[in-house]
């Protein structure tokens, strides 16, 4: 088969070189084949980046990712990851954490608020802010607080300041009240007059006594 031990060795030299070679090209194609995208990165909680591919399992190379976090959450790390060269992210997708500070809510048009520790640069978890408004305003629906928690306001209705005018007839002196002061009043004057009349009265009262019982004897 062989022509001699020299051609016999070429041969299989030969034959080894070219497995050895086939070899590496497989193994060469394979690094090649990932680093051509990045794997899906995992769900970031509380946050949303621009995946817009949403069943999609790799992102080529290039590929920008931008994160935000929900509102209450702060985002701790990169927002913007980029798939590399090497099939990797530039950074692992950032973190939401739930805030405890709480955003400085809009003051009332005429009014504002106090801040309950004082003073209002920093809305900590348990700070209560107390609305106020400017003279000759009133917050309607009367007294308003907030409280922060979780980073949040408790209470997310709207607050307002109302001249006080308008509101004054219509809270301070209801119509309701006019009835019960009237009739409170009529009834103290009835009182005093029954007082009145009764020490008026008192002596004739006597008197006709005196004479029924003087008639009574007469007559006897
Ligand atoms: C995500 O947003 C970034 C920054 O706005 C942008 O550069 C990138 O192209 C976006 N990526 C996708 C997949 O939409």
């Amino acid at each position: 088969m062989c022509n001699g031990m020299v051609a016999c060795e070429t041969r299989a030299s030969l034959a080894h070189s070219l497995a050895a070679t086939s070899l590496l090209l497989l193994l060469g194609m394979l690094p090649t084949g990932q680093a051509s995208g990045c794997p899906r990165p995992s769900v970031v909680p509380h946050g949303r980046g621009n995946l817009t591919e949403t069943n999609r399992g790799s992102f080529p190379v290039g590929t920008q990712l931008q994160y935000s976090c929900d509102p209450g959450y702060t985002l701790d790390g990169y927002s913007i990851i980029t798939c590399t060269v090497s099939g990797h992210w530039s950074y692992d997708p950032p973190r939401c954490n739930k805030n405890d500070v709480c955003q400085p809510p809009s003051e009332p048009e005429n009014g504002g608020y106090n801040c309950h520790p004082p003073p209002c640069h920093r809305l900590t978890q348990g700070t209560v802010i107390e609305y106020f408004c400017d003279e000759g305003y009133i917050l309607k629906g009367g007294y308003q607080f907030r409280t922060c928690d979780n980073g949040e306001w408790k209470s997310p209705m709207q607050i307002s300041c109302h001249p006080v005018q308008g509101e004054e007839q219509q809270s301070q002196l209801p119509m309701p009240a006019l009835p019960i002061v009237a009739s409170t009043a009529s009834s103290v004057t009835f009182i005093l007059l029954l007082v009145v009349l009764f020490v008026l009265l008192q002596p004739k009262l006597k008197s006709f006594h005196h004479t029924s019982s003087q008639t009574f004897i007469l007559f006897s």
